[in-house]
């Protein structure tokens, strides 16, 4: 049986990878390796958490012991790796976490692999990274796989640090990588502290919704069922040594992002659009925030033919009902952790 390590699969994109995967591949055993944050709820992990071809092994991946250790036990044919600590506002606050676990923790898997893998095996480290590595665009243009990189917080600079270390341990160890590259996710089971859900579950509430300056910056959105696609394409037919870049094809300034949520909440629940669009606060910009992400995913679409089956406004209202119908996820995230993230982060910007 063919075994594959997910690494940060109690998070929301490798949850949601890990849902698509389990049952499309039974013949496949999948670790789930993750040290559950304040990120994970392994509440999203309900639906296949009886499955024979599933596992969840609790293991920090800043730890090379217990990485090593993982390893010994099941000695994987392959890793996705998309641990990581994901949030650029959290990245300002409090670097620390984010140089250890996306660099350091990317180094000791790497490393795992190195010391568990035979030369020319069938083998494979996929590295799941983030648009952000090429920093910011002006009003044009678009990022392609051959974008300088030059990040601009310390999430996207630890991030484009771990990718430069799985190119390195290619070129120079033989070690069969892939990367993807990828533009902001939105969909079901993600934590409520990114724009789309926060804004979900402040709406609901009939709390503020925060924008960032004037609210003019751009983000490509992709929905996370089409990049889980994109990541498996990869896994299975991309070149080994390649990047791939996957974007939505969706390109919104946040503004018109957080009207769009206004206009389906107001659709599906009946509250007054006026009364939600009310509620729009424009407070202290973040620092070093980049103005625009767009990609380029002629090469993905080009070489393995995917393409976005979603477009925003048919991906946002999946995701919007998502949230209205699943109560009891996200009363399992507003821990205390998460409110005082919250009343860290918006108390010192109003
Ligand atoms: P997330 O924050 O929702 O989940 C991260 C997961 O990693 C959590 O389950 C957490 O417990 C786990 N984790 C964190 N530190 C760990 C450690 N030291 N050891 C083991 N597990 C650890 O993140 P996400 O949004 O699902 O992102 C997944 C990956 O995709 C990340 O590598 C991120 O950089 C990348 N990415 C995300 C986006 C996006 O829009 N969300 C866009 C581009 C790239
Ligand atoms: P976010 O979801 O944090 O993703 P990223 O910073 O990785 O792109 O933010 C998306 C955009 O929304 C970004 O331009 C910052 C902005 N934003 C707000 O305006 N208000 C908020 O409360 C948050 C969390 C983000």
């Amino acid at each position: 049986m063919k075994k594959i390590i997910v690494t940060g699969g109690a998070g929301f994109i490798g949850s949601n990878l890990l849902n698509y995967l389990v049952p499309l591949q039974p013949d496949t055993l999948f670790i789930n390796l993750d040290n559950l944050t304040y990120a994970a709820n392994l509440h999203s992990l309900k639906g296949i958490e009886g499955a024979p071809n599933y596992k969840f092994e609790k293991t920090d991946i800043s730890n090379p012991e217990a990485v090593a250790e993982t390893f010994r036990r099941y000695g994987p044919d392959c890793v996705i790796h998309l641990a990581a600590e994901s949030h650029v506002d959290r990245s300002i606050a409090d670097p620390d976490a984010f140089m250890r676990t996306n660099i350091m923790g990317t180094f000791y898997l790497l490393e795992a692999c190195r010391a568990h893998w035979k030369k020319d095996g069938d083998n494979l480290f996929h590295h799941v990274s983030t648009d952000e590595v090429y920093g910011s665009l002006g009003e044009n243009g678009l990022f392609t796989e051959e974008t300088r990189y030059d990040p601009s917080s310390p999430y996207s600079a630890a991030k484009a640090a771990s990718d430069h270390i799985v190119k390195a341990y290619n070129r120079t160890y033989g070690l069969p990588i892939k990367l993807s590259n990828c533009s902001n996710n939105y969909g079901p089971r993600q934590f409520p502290e990114k724009l789309i859900p926060l804004m979900i579950l402040n709406a609901l509430e009939g709390k503020p919704l925060p924008i960032y300056g004037k609210g003019t910056n751009v983000r490509d959105w992709l929905y996370v069922l089409d990049h889980c696609e994109a990541i498996w394409l990869v896994v299975q037919k991309g070149r080994v040594g390649e990047t791939y870049n996957i974007g939505g094809n969706s390109e919104k300034k946040n503004i018109d992002v957080v009207r769009s949520i206004c206009k389906v909440l107001s659709e599906e629940t009946g509250k007054p659009l006026a009364a939600l669009e009310g509620l729009i606060t424009y407070v202290a910009d973040r620092p070093g925030h980049d103005l625009r992400y767009a990609i380029d995913a002629s090469k993905i679409s080009g070489e393995l033919g995917w393409r976005p089956k979603e477009t925003f406004e048919s991906g946002l209202r999946k995701t919007i009902r998502w949230y209205l119908e699943n109560n009891e996820w996200i009363e399992k995230v507003k821990t205390g952790e998460y409110r005082k993230w919250i009343a860290k982060n918006y108390g010192d910007r109003s």
